[in-house]
């Protein structure tokens, strides 16, 4: 069976209610639904429980940028996976810029992995090496590290229904894309990972999405590759027609 392409667009700190509002009435305006897409808004926080009364269902669904690891508690200023199940469907759990900015370590990060697992929802674990290590060869042992150490929480039935992005650090934000050759060869090193860890079962059911810098050119190119199942998408999900368009060249492949 092949699965759907799977695009998730994360706006960051970007957007009020309003923005998000319109937005989403434009994406709304620029995409149609399809069944061999799926299509998943990661608004800000704040955002998430007006937006889930406009959506068309049909077209999309919600995700949250992050969630606290335990369910209830004295953690100001936190929200958490319970919080959030009536929500969204998807939370992106161990962003570089959580890793970099607010000190998220692999433990936190498996933490987070498996409360998201706990509540019902689904993680999508991002992973990637930054430019150093890139430049040191190193891609394939912090993908495996990164990897291993964010599913530790988890059994291989569990795994098998998660979301993996590598997300190269020197190709976020920073109009610097991954070669389809470089993704191929991180999405080896993932499904390798997984097998050796959970099982060949488990490695071929999980997804496994790019993200870094995607544009509407590139996303044929990584697609070729049929073991990458789509896009998590950055800076081109603030902008209708671009996103459209990576979401109708995904659903073409
Ligand atoms: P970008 O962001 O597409 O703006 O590079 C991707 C991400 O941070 O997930």
């Amino acid at each position: 069976m092949v699965k759907k392409k799977l695009i998730v667009g994360n706006w960051k700190m970007h957007n009020d209610v309003a923005a998000s509002s319109v937005l989403v009435h434009k994406l709304s305006e620029n995409i149609t639904a399809s069944d061999r897409a799926e299509v998943v808004l990661c608004p800000s926080l704040i955002a998430l429980q007006p937006l889930l009364k406009e959506l068309d269902r049909k077209k999309f669904k919600l995700g949250a940028q992050n969630a606290y690891f335990a369910d209830h508690g004295a953690y100001t200023g936190e929200v958490s996976p319970t919080q959030l199940k009536d929500l969204v469907d998807y939370v992106i759990v161990g962003h570089s810029e959580r890793r970099l900015i607010f000190g998220e370590n692999d433990e936190m990060i498996a933490r987070k992995v498996a409360a998201v697992v706990r509540n019902s929802m689904t993680p999508i674990l991002c992973i990637g090496e930054n430019l150093t290590e890139r430049q040191d060869e190193e891609m394939d042992l912090v993908v495996h590290d990164q990897l291993s150490a964010g599913l530790v929480m988890l059994t291989a039935a569990e795994v098998a229904n998660i979301v993996v992005a590598y997300e190269p650090v020197w190709a976020i934000g920073t109009g610097e894309i991954a070669k389809p050759d470089q993704v191929d060869q991180a999405v080896k090193v993932i499904r390798n990972t997984v097998k050796e860890l959970y099982g060949a079962t488990t490695a071929k059911q999980l997804r496994v999405l790019y993200g870094g810098s995607v544009k509407a050119d590139h996303t044929a190119g990584y697609l070729k590759n049929d073991e990458l199942n789509g896009f998590l998408v950055g800076g081109a999900s603030l902008h209708p027609t671009e996103f459209a368009q990576i979401v109708a060249t995904a659903a073409k492949q």
